[in-house]
């Protein structure tokens, strides 16, 4: 039997082939330190378990409708509306397993083959996956590294915006760079979405993981709501990685097609999962803010143990669970040519396992500088400085 042709066109999430190689190593009894993959060793807030225990309990066992429970749907309407000043109501939100089904809906519901779709990159590597999948003209767009943080490449836009782009997908806080957007670059891609008749997608995955200060959403600059997408996942927020639970919130007509897929896809969200989901939106902000304070320490040592390190300068993330260093000097000092060889090499010497940039979006033609992608989501911080302290002297013992 030949598997469809189409296959060849799928990508990957190969972050999750960095865990099954450390995975592999783990088995041959080496301790590793898991920085490369997004998932969170917190536990999930008791308002979430026992919202989702009660559902079982209660017999919320069978099918529930495609787009999601009323209750959720209405509770999702009203806080993320309520956290970007706007209004949506119960028609604008359909219930996902997690933040990732939405790329791929929106994606089948609303691109046409040969349709030109810009997308992050370094972001995250589904963007790139299935719009080339559903056989769309991918068209990247990086960042432009500064000494204040990393900023959106506009020339990048605008050229795939002259080549006829109609959808862009916007990951703001952005995996895996940490990169945020200030309020003028906002505003700039706005503008430019709107005049050029666009609709973008927002993946607010990091939304709700701002270690200071209120977030910051494109979809509530004026003539942005109708012209996005929002995807919400409760995956970081609630350390759910596991329950897969999300939605796409946006205007009802596309709402209307992503629930359509819903029904062929998976017919519905896990039922009492469902329940945990409004647990965790009616429960105090405490529980969530010990997570945010958690991440904040993790953050903070990361970065400052980067930076201490010669020939690599790390930004630090306003949010979002990823710390993207750039290494370009350190390669030099330890004589690698390729980020993929000096991964692999800490991590068999050392277990401390990461991600390099090639692992989100095929590297772009203009990109000269080495960088990697450490996120402090799944490591505790004992570990954490355990870990860093095995990097530092394994470079110290191969600097020349
Ligand atoms: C930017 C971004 N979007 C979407 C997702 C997927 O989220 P979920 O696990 O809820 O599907 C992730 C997960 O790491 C992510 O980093």
């Amino acid at each position: 039997m030949n598997v469809a042709k189409r296959m060849d066109l799928l990508g990957s999430e190969t972050a999750f082939a960095v865990s099954a190689e450390a995975a592999k190593l783990a088995e041959t009894g080496m301790k590793i330190y898991p920085f490369h993959l997004g998932d969170i060793n917190l536990p999930t807030p008791i308002s979430v378990i026992n919202g989702a225990e009660e559902a079982i309990r209660s017999g919320k066992t069978g099918y529930c409708p495609a787009p999601g429970i009323p209750e959720l749907r209405i509770a999702l309407a009203k806080d993320v509306g309520d956290s970007r000043g706007i209004k949506y109501g119960i028609e604008n939100v359909s219930i996902q397993p997690g933040g990732k089904p939405s790329i791929g809906k929106y994606i089948a519901a609303m691109m046409e083959k040969g349709d030109v779709v810009l997308y992050p990159n370094p972001g995250y590597p589904i963007y790139e996956s299935q719009i080339e999948f559903y056989e769309g003209i991918a068209h990247p767009y990086g960042y432009l590294d500064n000494s204040s943080g990393l900023e959106l490449d506009f020339s990048a836009i605008e050229k795939g915006i002259k080549k006829g782009a109609k959808h862009i997908f916007y990951n703001n806080y952005n995996n895996p760079t940490g990169a945020s957007s200030s309020e003028e670059e906002m505003a700039k891609l706005a503008d430019l979405v709107i005049k050029n008749d666009m609709f973008l997608i927002s993946d607010d995955a990091y939304f709700d993981t701002l270690f200071e200060g209120t977030p910051r959403s494109i979809a509530s600059l004026p003539g942005m709501k109708e012209r996005t997408l929002t995807m919400y996942t409760f995956s970081k927020k609630f350390a759910m990685t596991g329950w897969r639970l999300g939605g796409a919130i946006g205007p009802s007509k596309i709402i209307d097609q992503i629930t359509r897929l819903n029904v062929n896809m998976e017919s519905c969200t896990t039922h009492f999962i469902q329940y945990g989901g409004i647990a965790g939106l009616e429960a105090s902000k405490k529980e969530t803010q010990d997570i945010l304070d958690k991440l904040r320490v993790r953050r903070d040592m990361l970065v400052k143990t980067m930076n201490g390190i010669e020939g690599v300068e790390a930004h630090s993330p306003e949010a979002g669970f990823y710390v993207f260093p750039k290494i370009t000097k350190l390669m030099e000092r330890t004589g690698f040519g390729d980020v993929e060889e000096f991964r692999k090499a800490v991590l068999n010497d050392t277990g401390v396992s990461f991600c390099g940039r090639h692992h989100f979006g095929r590297p772009l033609d203009n990109e000269s500088d080495s960088y990697i992608r450490l996120a402090f989501s799944g490591i505790g911080k004992d570990d954490l400085k355990e870990g860093m302290g095995l990097f530092q002297n394994w470079i110290e013992a191969r600097a020349k």
